[in-house]
């Protein structure tokens, strides 16, 4: 799929802005503080329903205005696809389809988009919350239908934590707490979907990032990626170590290993107030010649892991053909890498139906990739028909 047309209203610093895109390359040039990143930000939001840059979707409605609206026009093959999102300072966000209004969940069935930007550094250094953001966005991407369910499984968290804690200021001892099974069971059925779906997304990507790795880096430095499990009692959210690799069987099995590693934590659980067990503590072990990403590979190794995971997420939105090509955008990226890398990272996106990369020095973008150049001056767009 591509983006065809974009147009913004009170998006950051855009009051309003309209701009046509391009299939294969287009790039945006400006200096630092101009608005490159918040049309990719903009172009993103469909297809996560958030920023990659901040929790809240506050920061991006434009300072002093009360609603930011970002439309695009995406075209697949023949068809086209208008979407309308209308990001409210208060109040519930809105969306519509083709004009039509929908639910906001709705949009990133028909967007998607794979953006890389220096933040993702976080992913592979980051808390372990930072690798099943990645991993459950992608996820939501690749299954629409999974949102709900990461959606339900959240609530239930809550609400499971919620009795805990009261259960704890009362001074109930376990055995006392039988309503917590009817918590337990529902938290197993949502979480063990959560869990095989995560493992089979692990295994789906390790290819692609073994391949996007070794295009990149120009080197193979056998990168491997493996969840580790709070049901087999590691806990990531504590202790850094623990080994990835785990693994329970089919949904059954595992449902049965997550039921009595609940059973087993209770009484912690309750003299703590926290759901100690389930894929909220999980955490994406990532591994480069056998050694963790995350405190033992140099910087260089580490971006090559961030950017590899999202190229090989882009790869994996390609294979299953639902909506063609994701678009890929490439924030920044270009001035962080040397000439080699950047010629090869020009290699492996140059065949995706559209990408988008913004560079501070338009000279950092490696000609092939600059077919269609766009500037960006504080919040207005210039094109070269405008000069
Ligand atoms: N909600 C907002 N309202 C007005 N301006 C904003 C808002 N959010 C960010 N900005 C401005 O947008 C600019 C940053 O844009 P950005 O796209 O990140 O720049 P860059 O071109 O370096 O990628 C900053 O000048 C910032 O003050
Ligand atoms: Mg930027």
């Amino acid at each position: 799929m591509i983006v065809e047309q974009l147009s913004l209203v009170d998006f950051r610093n855009y009051a309003a802005a309209d701009l046509t895109l391009y299939p294969g390359p287009n790039v945006f040039v400006g200096r630092n503080g101009q608005g490159k990143t918040n049309l990719a930000e903009a172009i993103g939001y469909f297809a996560t329903l958030g920023s990659h840059r901040v929790s809240q979707d506050a920061p991006m409605v434009r300072y002093g205005a009360d609603a930011a609206f970002v439309r695009a026009r995406l075209g697949y093959g023949e068809r086209r696809i208008q979407l309308e999102a209308q990001l409210n300072r208060s109040g519930s966000n809105k969306a519509r389809v083709n004009g039509s209004p929908v639910r906001t969940s709705e949009l990133p069935r028909y967007a998607q988009v794979v953006l890389f930007a220096p933040e993702d550094l976080q992913i592979v250094r980051g808390d372990p919350s930072a690798r099943r953001r990645f991993a459950d966005q992608l996820l939501i991407q690749r299954m629409p239908r999974l949102a709900g369910v990461l959606g339900d499984y959240d609530r239930v968290l809550k609400q499971r934590t919620a009795l805990l804690k009261s259960a704890r200021a009362r001074g109930l001892r376990a055995e006392q707490l039988t309503t917590l099974d009817v918590w337990d069971e529902k938290l197993v059925a949502l979480g063990t979907e959560i869990i095989l779906a995560r493992i089979r997304l692990a295994d789906d990507l390790t290819q692609p990032v073994r391949d996007a790795y070794e295009a990149i880096a120009g080197a193979d430095h056998d990168p491997q990626l493996e969840w580790v499990s709070s049901l087999a009692g590691a806990d990531p959210e504590e202790d850094a170590a623990g080994s990835g690799g785990a693994r329970f069987g089919d949904a059954e099995a595992t449902a049965s290993v997550f039921t009595a590693a609940l059973h087993a934590k209770r009484a912690q659980e309750l003299e703590r107030g926290v759901t100690l067990v389930g894929p909220h503590r999980d955490d994406l072990l990532l591994r480069l010649r056998g050694l963790p990403v995350k405190g033992y590979a140099s910087h260089g190794e580490s971006w090559s892991v961030a950017l590899s995971l999202r190229l090989a997420s882009a790869q994996v939105l390609r294979d299953q053909l639902r909506l063609g090509d994701p678009i890929v955008i490439l924030d920044d990226v270009f001035a962080e890498l040397d000439a080699d890398r950047r010629a090869r990272l020009a290699g492996v996106v140059a065949d995706f139906e559209q990408v988008i990369v913004t560079a501070a020095v338009e000279t950092d973008v490696p000609e092939p990739l600059r077919a269609r150049t766009v500037r960006v001056e504080a919040g207005t767009i210039v094109t070269d028909a405008d000069v």
